[in-house]
């Protein structure tokens, strides 16, 4: 984390922008916020019914380990409109950034990961505006995840509004991999130590091996019992 950012001074820096634009800038994070649930129940509703399936028959499993939202704060909404070049206004916000709702994924197996995909892609409300396979081609640091951006409506008292909302899928051991790597890319000693970095990626080789043989494994035992029945 990038030590010299203090969050009080952020909102200091930024109130007077927050007084000037408060009601358009809350109407449209309570959009988001809408969108994110939206998005969020979605998943509750799919691992319910992997839950119930679950006790209908013994060899099917929920792959939803657990669903997690975020709204993003506005110091990194102006933090990347500023890395852009682009302005802070409330339009610019919405045409500009995909990300300001994001929900993250966390499933038990790498292929679990599609098999959500799928089932969230399925739904005729969603829409696919982008798709970032990190999986299957990871990044050069390491890391893993598959990325959506979907348009979703929300339900407001007298029209439809289309959100922009940000989904990343991964496993437990893609999680935890990054949210390590996360806390330690801004640290200068990590960004100096070509070791770190590399005994970094190999950790997250290391966990993807251990992703995949898990899922072997479990599907070897699924077999076996299958063909004890
Ligand atoms: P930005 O949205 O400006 O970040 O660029 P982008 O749209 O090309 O980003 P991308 O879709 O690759 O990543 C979006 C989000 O994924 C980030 O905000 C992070 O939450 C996560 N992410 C992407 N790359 C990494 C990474 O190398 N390490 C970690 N820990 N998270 C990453
Ligand atoms: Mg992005």
């Amino acid at each position: 984390m990038n030590q010299s950012k203090n969050g009080f001074e952020d909102f200091k820096k930024l109130k007077p922008w927050v007084e000037e634009n408060k009601e358009d800038y809350y109407e449209l994070m309570a959009y988001y916020k809408c969108a994110m649930m939206e998005v969020e129940t979605k998943f509750h509703v799919l691992s319910e019914e992997y839950s119930l399936l679950c006790e209908r028959d013994p060899f099917t499993r929920n792959p939803i380990e657990s669903v997690r939202g975020r709204i993003k704060t506005l110091d990194s909404i102006q933090e990347k409109l500023q890395r852009r070049g682009l302005e802070l206004t409330v339009e610019s916000i919405e045409r500009n950034l995909d990300d300001v709702a994001g929900v993250r994924v966390i499933c038990s197996f790498p292929s679990d990961v599609y098999r959500l995909r799928d089932a969230l892609l399925h739904q005729d409300d969603v829409i696919l505006v982008e798709e970032k396979d990190y999986l299957a081609k990871p990044k050069a640091n390491g890391y893993r995840s598959l990325h959506l951006i979907i348009a979703v409506p929300i339900f407001l008292h007298d029209h439809k509004k289309m959100m922009a909302v940000e989904i990343q899928f991964r496993t437990i051991g893609m999680d935890w991999w990054a949210q390590l790597e996360h806390i330690i890319k801004y640290k200068k000693d990590f960004q100096d130590s070509e070791e770190l970095r590399n005994r970094l990626l190999e950790c997250a080789r290391a966990s993807f091996r251990i992703d995949t043989e898990m899922e072997e494994i479990y599907n070897k035992s699924l077999d076996m019992r299958r063909a004890e029945n």
